[in-house]
This record gives C-alpha cells, sequence and structure tokens, in this order.
C-alpha cells in the first residue's frame, strides 16, 4: 500500500511542504519562517531540502600562525566559544605566536578483501604496485592535472578471513572523497577480477593519519597570573590538567571536547566536513589503544608550552565550499590561500581555545567567564525580547545562579 511519504522527493517543494505542515500542524508563522529561510541553493546540496538553518557566525581575532595574523570565522551555536578563541589566541600570540606544519596531506582508503590468502595478495600487491596506481590514476585523471595522484599501496592483515589494501593518493587541494572512493572501486575491481577473490567494500578510511598537523605554541608563564594565583601557578595547573587528559578517559573527552569547540566551528565556516574532522581527530586521540587528551601542555623554563598532533582533513576547493557563498568570503577574511594554510589555521585554534578553557578551568572556574556570556542566550531563551535584554542581562549578573524562571520573575516585573 503506498505510504504518503514514498516518494516524498520527487514531488515539488510546495507539496513537501504541505505535507509538513499538516503532518506537525504548523501555524501560518511558523510557515513564513521556513519560508523566509530558505535558500533554493541549499536543494542542489542536500536532499528533500526543507530550509537553511542558520547558526551563529562570529570571528575570532589575534592567532598568529607562522607569523602571519588571521582573523578566524567561527559557526557557533555556544556562547563563550568565540570570546574562549580569541583569549587563548591572545596569550599564545603575545610570545612567538603559534607555529604549525603539515608534514604529509595525503587520503588513505581501503579495498576490504575476503577469504583471500594474505600471502598471495602482499605478493600480488607489492609486484604489481605500479600497475594498480595507474588504475587508480586512470579512473580519476584530472587529479593528475594538480599533481595529485595515487601515492602507494600496502596490504594489512585484518584477521584469518579479511584483508585491507590501503591506498595512498593525494588529492591535491580537494578535500578528495570523491577521489579517492573512485580509485579505490577501480582497485577493488581490478584486484577482484586477476585474483578472482571477493572484496567486501571500497571506502576511503577517516583516519586522517597522513593529514596531519604539528602545532605548538608557547605563552611566558608570567602572563597567566590571576588575582589570586601568580602566573607559575596557574602555568602548573593547566600543565597538571594536560596530564590528566592523558590518564582518565572521562576527563580526556571533555578535554578534546574544548578543543574541537574551535575547531568544528571553524570548518563549519570554511564550508567543510566537520563530521570527517571530529571522527579524525577522536580515533586519533584512542590511537594508543586508549583515549588520551589530544595537546599536551609543559612548563620549559618561564613559558608553558603546548603541543597538538590533529589531524584536519579537509579541503580548499570543492565539495559544499564551492556551493556555500560564505564559505569562500570566510576564506578571504582568514587570509588563507590553500588547504595547508587552512589546516593550520584550524588546528592552531583548537589549541588557542584548549588554552583559554583549561586557564578558565584552573582559575575562576568555567562558570564565571562562560556564564556571563551565556546570560544573553538565558535570557532570550526564556522570551526576553531585543529591547528587554540590556536590561535583563544586567539584572542577571548580580545574580547567583540566575535560571529560566529568574528570567521569567524578571520579565514580569519588567512588563507590569
Ligand atoms: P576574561 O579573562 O574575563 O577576559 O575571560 P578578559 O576581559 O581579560 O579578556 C581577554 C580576551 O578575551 C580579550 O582580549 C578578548 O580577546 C577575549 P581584549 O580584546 O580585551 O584585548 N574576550 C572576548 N571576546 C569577545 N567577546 C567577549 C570577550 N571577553 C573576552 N565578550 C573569557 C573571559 C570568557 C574569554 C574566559 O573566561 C575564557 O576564555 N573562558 C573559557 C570559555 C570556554 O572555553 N567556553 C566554551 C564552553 S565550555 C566547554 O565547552 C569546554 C570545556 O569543558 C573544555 C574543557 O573542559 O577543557 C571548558
Amino acid at each position: 500500500m503506498e505510504n504518503k511519504w514514498d516518494h516524498f522527493y520527487k514531488k515539488s517543494y510546495e507539496q513537501r511542504l504541505s505535507l509538513i505542515a499538516e503532518a506537525a500542524n504548523l501555524s501560518k508563522a511558523q510557515l513564513d519562517l521556513l519560508g523566509r529561510s530558505l535558500n533554493p541553493r541549499s536543494g542542489e546540496l542536500i536532499e528533500n531540502n526543507l530550509t537553511d538553518y542558520p547558526l551563529p557566525e562570529g570571528i575570532a581575532v589575534g592567532l598568529v600562525v607562522n607569523g602571519h595574523e588571521h582573523l578566524v570565522p567561527m559557526v557557533t551555536e555556544e556562547p563563550s566559544v568565540i570570546a574562549a578563541a580569541s583569549n587563548g589566541a591572545k596569550l599564545l600570540s603575545a610570545g612567538a605566536g603559534i607555529h604549525c606544519s603539515v608534514p604529509d596531506n595525503l587520503v588513505s582508503g581501503q579495498v576490504i578483501v575476503k577469504d583471500a590468502d594474505p600471502h598471495q595478495v602482499t605478493k600480488f600487491v607489492h609486484d604489481y604496485q605500479q600497475q594498480l596506481i595507474q588504475i587508480a590514476d586512470q579512473s580519476h585523471p584530472s587529479v593528475l592535472k594538480y599533481g595529485g595522484g595515487a601515492k602507494g599501496l600496502d596490504v594489512r592483515i585484518l584477521s584469518k578471513q579479511f584483508l585491507s589494501v590501503d591506498l595512498l593518493v593525494d588529492t591535491g587541494e580537494a578535500m578528495g572523497a570523491n577521489i579517492i572512493n573512485t580509485m579505490l572501486e577501480a582497485v577493488s575491481n581490478w584486484l577482484s577480477e586477476q585474483l578472482t577473490v571477493e572484496t567486501t567494500m571500497a571506502i576511503l578510511t577517516n583516519f586522517a593519519d597522513k593529514a596531519i598537523v604539528e602545532v605548538s605554541g608557547k605563552v611566558a608563564m608570567a602572563k597567566l597570573g590571576t588575582k589570586s594565583l601568580s602566573g607559575p601557578q596557574v602555568a602548573q595547573k593547566i600543565a597538571d590538567a594536560s596530564q590528566i587528559a592523558q590518564l582518565d578517559i572521562r576527563r580526556a573527552t571533555t578535554h578534546n571536547k574544548g578543543i574541537m569547540n574551535g575547531v568544528d566551528a571553524a570548518v563549519m565556516a570554511f564550508g567543510n566536513d566537520w563530521r570527517a574532522v571530529e571522527s579524525a581527530a577522536h580515533a586519533f586521540a584512542a590511537r594508543s589503544g586508549s583515549y588520551q587528551g589530544l595537546s599536551t601542555w609543559e612548563i620549559d623554563e618561564d613559558q608553558l608550552v603546548g603541543r597538538m598532533s590533529l589531524p584536519v582533513p579537509i579541503g580548499f576547493v570543492g565539495g559544499a565550499s564551492k556551493v556555500l557563498p560564505l564559505a569562500g568570503i570566510n576564506k578571504q577574511i582568514a587570509q588563507i590561500d590553500n588547504s595547508r594554510e587552512e589546516m593550520q589555521v584550524v588546528a592552531a585554534l583548537g589549541l588557542a581555545q584548549n588554552l583559554a578553557a583549561l586557564k578558565a578551568l584552573v582559575t575562576d572556574g568555567i562558570q564565571k567567564g562562560h556564564m556571563n556570556l551565556q546570560l544573553r542566550s538565558l535570557a532570550l531563551s526564556n522570551g526576553t525580547t531585543m529591547q528587554e535584554l540590556p536590561v535583563v542581562v544586567q539584572k542577571l549578573q548580580g545574580m547567583d545562579h540566575p535560571s529560566s524562571q529568574t528570567v521569567k520573575e524578571i520579565l514580569k516585573i519588567l512588563r507590569r
């Protein structure tokens, strides 16, 4: 029997909207809002397009990476993230700034082979390496024009039953998911023909250990002092926090979430796939077998030194970044011209974000700075109008534990 949602994607926009409105009982005002936010270009990016979902975008200032100052557009819904990014950037930029390098920028993928003789497959891949590279390149020849292409193959034995034939590809300035997946499918077909083996799948891996940014930054301990703690005391507490993130998965997860606050926001602003970066980062954090903090902070003489190796598998061209007009403007604002610069700015922002969060945690506690900036969102989410906002926030600032109820009470008095 035909269901009303069958072939939903084939219906016109108006038909889809009317079905949704009926099912969800949407009011005229809600329908108007959906219509106002609609960007027809988005329908070319995703399926069953309904509207555009706007998120706030702000700018982190003062991030100095390899001697160049960058403004970094950040897309985030979370108060205090952008303030913290600028705060961390300012602390790190007071010295030599942040230093970044990208030793390799390669994408890797795998063809899974089932029930084959591992020695036969390994020998074959070794002996026919050049031919396999050619087959991969010929399946997507345009990548050669930019100096990219397949770079090598290897075999890993996963179990008695499964092998992984790994392919490494230089996808140039593109993130390269489509390029490498096309190549892997060509390699998979050829392998199964030549060796009469079953291949289970051919797909890139998001374990982006060949797209690592090495990032480091220093801050003079003297710059870290607060009203109640000296600079060296704060530095020692940050170093302790970093050590705890190496010891304990519960702390490591939150430590890394703090880093990803910055990383995701910039990756989104540049129109890249943040799920790929998220999965790469967390898998990399667990590469030793136990999940650990991605960054470390240590005292070196009078400096606090932060270091991080972070996979940042993103592209400068292609994908959604081509269709989303803001992604181009954001790259211009950030003054980045290629994927390596883009990766470096993203990773540097992650380290700055981490420093600010740790400093807040080990000094005043996160709530002081965060809640101060969260008050506006608390007020707005409880019915405060833009006109009422300054007065409501001022009143909330004087309170110990402001809540939704507090906002409602303030509004009640204000509106009398
Ligand atoms: P502060 O020390 O009160 O700020 O920090 P300040 O007045 O001394 O200003 C220092 C700099 O911060 C400023 O320099 C700005 O760059 C920036 P200036 O421009 O004055 O020369 N700054 C701001 N930028 C934009 N808007 C603002 C603003 N205020 C300061 N309103 C601050 C206040 C919130 C920055 C600080 O407390 C902080 O960095 N806190 C960390 C907040 C944070 O990490 N928020 C994310 C949410 S919590 C989370 O998800 C992660 C976490 O769980 C991770 C973890 O556990 O590791 C914490």
